[in-house]
């Protein structure tokens, strides 16, 4: 699938702590070669991976994947873009698989809204969106938002509720107005692979990238999709969090090792993850 020679030597500055913050683990693009997925993420540096499901049948596989592997943690939720295929009491089956209180369980979504696909109606989409973010406040634990092409409706939608949001705006496209907007819900920011791509239009992200709080930052792959440069277009997967952890470190003029740093630690506050982890 990906030659980890090639990958090793891009990312042989980096050995970590990382915390793939969003990973589609159960996609069969991932699942089918787990164990390798997870030794070569482990090489880079990877000790722990949020694996994120889209519907009920995936969120049951990543709480499978939690129970199986040490490093796995599961967040479960129905995507925007696949409310309208869920089926009747899809739902519900969600709300009862969170309300297990499952340890390794540690995060609602993947919720949000979306403009680009037009799977979903966009009122059942904000129907949901609101049903995750009550889920997630009565069982404290924080929520994974998707936003594309859509930042003014998500902030809309947020800006009505009780604050501080606990979450994560997850690969995060916008600029620094957007992202302060966000922090101060009390929400922290996740970036996936376009912190790397070269395109001019993503130079604002790279500002916010430099101006967010190190406290509230987080790093991810979203992988199967968005591979960072020099793997664009290719299957994407947990080690190459890697790669942009570095470039942002780099943007940020930290030293990766620092920034590893720093980005786990707010993640294992964030996902409450210290009773799992021996450093
Ligand atoms: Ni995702």
């Amino acid at each position: 699938m990906t030659s980890s020679n090639s990958f090793n030597s891009n990312t042989a500055a980096i050995d970590g702590p990382l915390i793939d913050t969003h990973a589609h683990l159960d996609d069969r693009r991932l699942a089918d070669g787990l164990s390798s997925v997870l030794d070569r993420a482990r090489d880079a540096g990877v000790v722990a991976v949020v694996a994120v499901g889209v519907s009920h049948e995936s969120s049951v596989r990543t709480v499978e994947l939690s129970d199986q592997n040490a490093m796995i943690f599961a967040a479960i939720g129905i995507h925007p873009n696949h409310i309208a295929e869920a089926e009747l009491g899809d739902w519900d089956r969600v709300v009862e698989l969170a309300r297990e209180r499952r340890p390794k369980t540690v995060a609602i979504g993947e919720t949000g809204l979306d403009r680009y696909w037009k799977n979903t109606p966009f009122a059942d989409q904000e129907a949901a969106f609101d049903r995750h973010l009550d889920l997630a406040r009565e069982l404290d634990l924080p929520v994974i938002i998707h936003c594309r092409d859509c930042m003014k409706d998500i902030v809309d939608r947020l800006a009505a509720r009780a604050k501080p949001i606990r979450g994560i705006l997850h690969s995060f496209t916008g600029n620094w107005e957007e992202a302060r907007t966000l922090l101060d819900f009390g929400l922290h920011i996740s970036f996936a692979g376009q912190a790397t791509f070269a395109n001019k239009n993503l130079d604002s992200l790279r500002d916010a990238a430099i101006l967010i709080p190190l406290d509230r930052l987080l790093v991810e792959t979203d992988s199967p999709y968005l591979s960072p440069h020099p793997f664009r277009g290719r299957s994407n997967e947990p080690a190459r969090v890697a790669v942009t952890a570095a470039r942002i470190a780099e943007l940020r003029g930290m030293k990766p090792v620092d920034f590893c740093h720093a980005t786990t630690s707010n993640a294992r506050e964030l996902f409450r993850l210290d009773s799992f982890m021996k450093f």
